[in-house]
């Protein structure tokens, strides 16, 4: 009753934000995503019959609060789909994930999870069925199941049963690479959480960014198709853009912005004006995330490293999806 599973965090590029279900974890807009190699979680679940309570360890520690709590109530979607209520496990995971570099553990630490627990348990799910899973601990994480490119499909049902993300294409299919900057003072977030909800609640640009979605997706997708760089790196970044300005509609307004997020984005236009193609997406917060192509990395690196406020850039390039490390 034992299993270990690896999941790798991803970046979108048509991003998810905002929530119809706030309980099942269900969008108000497709996603497409792109699953990086640098930046996993290792997750082992065990459950043990003489255990009374879920215990879990972080990167060696034992956690108490709300993030165990957070796990607990996840694994008990899994005993309630083995019929396993009152089986509880011993759950120990480990970031390779730098907290600095601006990714939320959360996606891959869900999908880690979702794998290992669901496996320890007993339960042999399709890729279809983890997706669906893994969405409930955190929506971003249902895209980490897959390698390269994958698209999470908000789906129709209150139930939320066609909710769940499909792989566009596989990890081989394009040797694009993502620089994360790092910026040295970072400000407390507006946790994705709660900023989605008063964007949801209260922005007057929500409506119009949920009805731009289709077109952007329709065309990352051909881009991606036909390993358009452009294409994609153009439709990316204004995607990105749209869903930060949805914030400055809200009630109070917000961002997640600050000044060095401005300077990077503008370093990144400059590099373009130089004939480099670049291109910028920021999630919920000021670090930067570059996308550029392999023959680019030595000037693009070194030029983002040289920007004021930049502490690291991180490079990684295209990562694979859920893998079982050991089962016992
Ligand atoms: O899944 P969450 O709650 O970590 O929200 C993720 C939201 C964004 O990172 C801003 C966008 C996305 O699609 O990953």
């Amino acid at each position: 009753m034992k299993a270990t599973a690896k999941a790798h965090t991803n970046i979108a590029l048509i991003k998810y934000w905002g929530k119809r279900d706030e309980t099942l974890i269900l969008p108000t807009n497709n996603s497409l995503s792109l699953t990086l190699d640098g930046f996993y979680t290792t997750t082992t679940v065990q459950f043990r019959e003489e255990l009374t309570e879920d215990v879990f360890f972080l990167n060696d520690e034992r956690i108490l609060d709300e993030p165990y709590r957070r796990v607990s109530a996840f694994l008990d979607l899994i005993r309630k789909m083995a019929l396993r209520e009152g089986s509880y496990a011993e759950i120990h995971s480990n970031n390779a994930v730098p907290t600095a570099a601006g990714f939320a553990s959360s996606a891959s630490g869900f999908a880690a999870l979702a794998a290992a627990g669901s496996r320890a348990i007993g339960l042999k799910l399709s890729e279809e069925e983890l997706s669906r899973l893994t969405r409930q601990g955190s929506g971003s994480a249902c895209r980490s199941i897959y390698g390269g490119f994958a698209e999470w499909q908000m789906g129709n049902e209150i139930d939320g049963s066609d909710s769940y993300a499909v792989p566009i294409a596989p990890q081989e299919h394009w040797d694009v690479r993502v620089a994360a900057v790092v910026l040295s003072d970072v400000a407390k977030d507006v946790s994705s959480r709660a900023g989605m909800k008063r964007t949801v609640d209260t922005s007057v640009f929500f409506d119009s960014w949920v009805n731009s979605i289709p077109a952007d997706l329709n065309e990352i997708k051909a881009g991606i198709m036909s390993r358009d760089f452009t294409k994609v790196g153009q439709t990316a970044e204004a995607n990105c853009l749209k869903m930060h300005a949805t914030t400055l509609g809200a009630a109070p307004p917000f961002t997640y912005w600050q000044d060095s997020t401005f300077t990077v984005m503008q370093t990144v236009r400059e590099l373009r004006q130089q004939g480099i193609p670049a291109y910028f997406t920021i999630d919920a917060g000021p670090n930067v995330k570059v996308l550029y192509l392999p023959e680019n990395e030595q000037q693009v690196q070194e030029t983002l490293r040289q920007v004021p406020g930049v502490a690291d850039v991180i490079l990684s390039r295209a990562g694979q999806g859920i893998s079982y490390l050991d089962e016992a």
